[in-house]
């Protein structure tokens, strides 16, 4: 890369702290660009609220984002209610390329489903919107989408407890009447529609596996949206120079966003820092 050339500039935001999974692995990938990452700390969750409010937050914490960068080359909507509702308008609003998790996931798991029957769990929001089962449908009109509401996940995640009595008890409730119908019994592939779900890819193999005698793949946005990116940085033209700065910033900066932006980032110089909208 020619000296003074210009470094890839990323920017991230989830309702939270969910979105760094998504974070972290586009830094993985990626590890000479630099990255932004903002939380909506001080209103999340998204998942419940009103398609019309998620898509005012997500206009206001996408433009504060870009406001406070020089050239952005790739924002990234880690958080799949803000995905499923405000997609356009973002991309509308913003003249780098835009990506959702949403797509690369529908993506993920059109090509690994062999049954043809996907299971999709997300915010009430993001299932009501219909947005996986749309980007599925629109792909490949063959694969059946069985969608379910699992809103008491997300604050699971944020209490940690990823592997505890509850979160089982909790799966148990939502998967065995999910399971015990004859066409969703048959998915083959569960896509992780929630960026706080990764944490429980251990707990949810268990209840799978006492619901259904054959394995079930979880598909991960985090990792398919990282290769995303990786195209659209490298059709750019780009090249490695020096390690990629990074900066956390959230609407709320308490002791967990703290503890939790330097736990995925342990090894990296963070700016830690408080936005106000
Ligand atoms: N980040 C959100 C998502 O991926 C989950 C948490 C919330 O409801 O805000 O849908």
């Amino acid at each position: 890369m020619t000296a003074g050339a210009h470094t890839p500039q990323i920017a991230v935001f989830d309702s939270g702290v969910g979105g760094l999974t998504v974070a972290r692995a586009i830094h993985e990938r990626l590890p000479w660009c630099d990255l932004r990452y903002l939380g909506d700390t001080a209103r999340l969750p998204y998942g419940t609220k009103s398609a019309a409010t998620v898509l005012r937050y997500a206009v206001q914490v996408a433009d504060a984002l870009v406001a406070g960068a020089g050239k952005i080359d790739v924002l990234v909507v880690a958080c799949n209610t803000a995905s499923a509702c405000a997609l356009p308008t973002l991309r509308q609003r913003h003249a780098c390329p835009v990506l959702g998790v949403i797509e690369p996931g529908a993506e993920r798991a059109i090509a690994t489903t062999r049954s043809r029957h996907v299971g999709v769990i997300g915010t009430e929001r993001t299932i009501a919107s219909g947005a996986y089962q749309q980007a599925i449908g629109a792909r490949a009109p063959d694969v059946h989408v069985h969608a379910l509401a699992t809103p008491l996940l997300a604050a699971l995640a944020e209490e940690g407890w990823f592997d505890h009595p509850a979160t089982d008890a909790a799966l148990d409730a939502y998967l065995r009447p999910f399971l015990a119908q004859p066409a969703t019994a048959t998915i083959d592939t569960l896509v992780l529609g929630c960026t706080h779900y990764p944490v429980f890819k251990t707990a949810l193999g268990r209840a799978l596996g006492r619901f259904l005698d054959h394995e079930v793949a979880l598909v991960d946005s985090a990792d398919a949206i990282a290769e995303e990116v990786a195209g659209v940085i490298d059709d750019a033209g780009h090249a490695p120079s020096r390690p990629g700065r990074i900066a956390l910033y959230a609407t709320d900066v308490g002791e967990r966003f703290d503890r939790v932006g330097r736990y995925f980032f342990p090894t990296t110089d963070v700016v830690i820092e408080a936005i106000d909208l």
